[in-house]
């Protein structure tokens, strides 16, 4: 069993959803509480041992390349104030050096092909993949919970499911669920974005997936899916007939940040587990609600 060191981050997306405030900055850039989107994530994989992040990126995403790299000025000036504090924040944000790759996803032709623009980079190995918008609070997280299902059944592909109302199956790819495999079970079908009658279950993909490097054969040839783009979840169904696909029920909160409403329940969410805010913070929020 080849061991996961290298996570993708898809973040090419323009963040529509978000205008005015992505005119600018990218969407993973917006920040829940005292960090950008795109770092919870990226703490999540390295809290799950990944050692190589690679950012599929677009144009206007400079953002985000700026975000993982030294800032030497301010940190110049904050050594100089003796901040020792912040320099630590900074510091543990800041993966190592050449821990980082960057690529671009020239056209937006779906998150299938997103992934398959990071092959030449991922290589023959299997890999995590991590989509910034699904933010998963918890301990231990996501990504670490996969690592374990992963090891208990010595390789595989590993895939995060979570149950939402029947009204939104039609938002997410969902899958058919097989007979329990230790902490997951095994995957029987996928489909992405179905009308409800059409779902195999109430069991939406989260966004967080472990795959083996033949999906990206897979990738290559995929052809348009729902919604006229290259599918993820079409490949993926392709390779659980060769290979085997688990689901892990992921027991923490899942924020949808591609939502406005999603994204304000994260930060009620962060705020409430932060331990300098989450006193006053509480009261600041009972104050509204009885306003
Ligand atoms: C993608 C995936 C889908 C998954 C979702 C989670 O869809 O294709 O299977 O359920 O992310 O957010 P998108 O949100 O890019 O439309």
């Amino acid at each position: 069993m080849k061991p996961i060191r290298k996570a993708v981050f898809p973040v090419a997306g323009l963040g529509t959803r978000f205008l005015p405030a992505t005119k600018a900055v990218p969407k993973e850039m917006l920040t829940v509480v005292d960090r950008p989107v795109i770092q919870h994530v990226v703490d999540e994989a390295r809290a799950a041992g990944i050692e190589h992040f690679i950012f599929v990126t677009g144009r206007g995403k400079g953002a985000i390349e700026d975000h993982f790299d030294h800032q030497f000025e301010l940190e110049a000036t904050l050594e100089r104030r003796g901040k020792k504090t912040e320099l630590g924040q900074l510091a543990a944000a800041q993966p190592a050096a050449g821990a980082t790759s960057f690529t671009r996803q020239q056209e937006p032709l779906g998150l299938g092909h997103a992934v398959w623009c990071a092959r030449e980079i991922v290589g023959d190995e299997p890999f995590a993949l991590l989509l910034p918008d699904m933010l998963h609070q918890g301990t231990p997280g996501c990504l670490a919970g996969m690592m374990q299902v992963y090891a208990d059944a010595k390789g595989g592909n590993v895939i995060a499911v979570s149950e939402v109302p029947r009204e939104q199956v039609h938002q997410y790819g969902i899958v058919g669920v097989g007979e329990a495999q230790g902490a997951g079970f095994r995957i029987t079908s996928m489909v992405e974005k179905p009308k409800a009658e059409d779902a195999p279950s109430n069991y939406m993909i989260s966004g967080r997936y472990i795959l083996q490097p033949e999906v990206f054969d897979l990738l290559a040839k995929q052809t348009a899916g729902a919604g006229g783009e290259i599918q993820l979840t079409d490949s993926m169904l392709t390779l659980a007939k060769q290979q085997p696909f688990y689901g892990y029920k992921f027991d923490g909160r899942i924020f949808d940040c591609g939502s406005k409403l999603g994204f304000l329940a994260a930060n009620v969410g962060y705020g409430l587990a932060s331990k300098d805010l989450a006193g006053d913070f509480r009261k600041e929020i009972e104050g509204l609600l009885k306003a």
